[in-house]
C-alpha cells in the first residue's frame, strides 16, 4: 500500500532545465564551443560537478580542479539569477492539485533531489508547505542512480521503501528508484523511462488514486 510520494523536483515540479541550459551554454559560450538543446538532455538529474565534467567533455577541455570549482560557482550565481525571478505560475500544471490531493488523503510527501538549490526553489515557488521532509543535494553523497537520496526521504517519512512511490523525469532517477525497491512514474518519453511503472505527460489532469490503480 503506497503511503508516501517522494517528488523529484527539476523537471517534475518545475522545468528548471531551461535555466540549466542558459546558465552552462553562457560557460560553453565563454569557452567557444557549442552545446545544444540535445546535449543538456545528458545533464538531467546529474550532480552539479558531473554536469561540468560532461560539458567540457562535449566542448574537448581540460581545466584543474580549482578552475571548475570557479567555473560551477560562476554558472550557480548565472542559474540563480533565473531562479530568483521565478514566479509560483511557474510550477507545472496540476502538480498543485496534485499534491492538495495528497494532503487531503493523509498521503506523506517527499523532496528527493540532486539540487542544492531545492530549498531556495521551493521557497521561491511558495510550496515549503507542502513537504514533510526535503533531502537534497546538500545531504547526500551518492548522486541518482545510486538510490541514496529515496531512501533517505522514506527512512524521513518513516516509511519503508515499497511503501513509497517516486515521480522522476530522469531515466538514472527512474534507476535510482528501482535499485532502491520503490514503485516509479516516469514524467516523460517511454524512451528514456520505459522502466518505470507508470508513464505520463505531467500531472495535468491525473488524481493520486488513477495513478495506484494502474501501478497494482
Ligand atoms: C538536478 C538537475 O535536479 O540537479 C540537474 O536535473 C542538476 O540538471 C542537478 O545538475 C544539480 O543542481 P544544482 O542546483 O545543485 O546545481
Ligand atoms: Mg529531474
Amino acid at each position: 500500500m503506497i503511503k508516501g510520494c517522494i517528488f523529484d523536483l527539476d523537471g517534475v515540479i518545475v522545468d528548471t532545465a531551461k535555466y540549466h541550459y542558459l546558465a552552462w551554454k553562457k560557460l560553453a559560450d565563454e569557452l567557444g564551443f557549442e552545446f545544444t538543446k540535445s546535449d543538456n538532455e545528458r545533464l538531467k538529474g546529474v550532480s552539479r560537478m558531473r554536469s561540468l565534467d560532461i560539458l567540457l567533455k562535449i566542448g574537448n577541455k581540460q581545466f584543474d580542479k580549482e578552475t571548475k570549482l570557479k567555473f560551477a560557482e560562476n554558472k550557480n550565481k548565472e542559474y540563480l539569477n533565473y531562479i530568483m525571478k521565478m514566479t509560483p505560475d511557474e510550477i507545472l500544471p496540476g502538480v498543485i492539485e496534485f499534491l492538495e490531493e495528497l494532503q487531503n488523503k493523509k498521503i506523506k510527501i517527499a523532496l528527493g533531489s540532486a539540487s542544492k538549490n531545492a530549498m531556495t526553489i521551493l521557497t521561491q515557488l511558495k510550496l515549503t508547505k507542502y513537504f514533510d521532509t526535503v533531502i537534497d543535494g546538500t545531504q547526500v553523497s551518492k548522486t541518482k542512480p545510486n538510490p541514496e537520496v529515496f531512501i533517505k526521504g522514506a527512512q524521513s517519512l518513516n516509511l519503508k521503501p515499497e511503501e513509497c512511490l517516486v515521480f522522476e523525469d530522469a531515466e538514472a532517477g527512474i534507476e535510482a528508484a528501482i535499485s532502491g525497491n520503490f514503485k516509479s512514474v516516469g514524467i516523460g518519453s517511454i524512451d528514456n523511462l520505459g522502466k518505470a511503472n507508470y508513464i505520463m505527460q505531467g500531472f495535468d489532469g491525473i488524481t493520486f488514486e488513477k495513478i495506484v490503480k494502474l501501478i497494482n
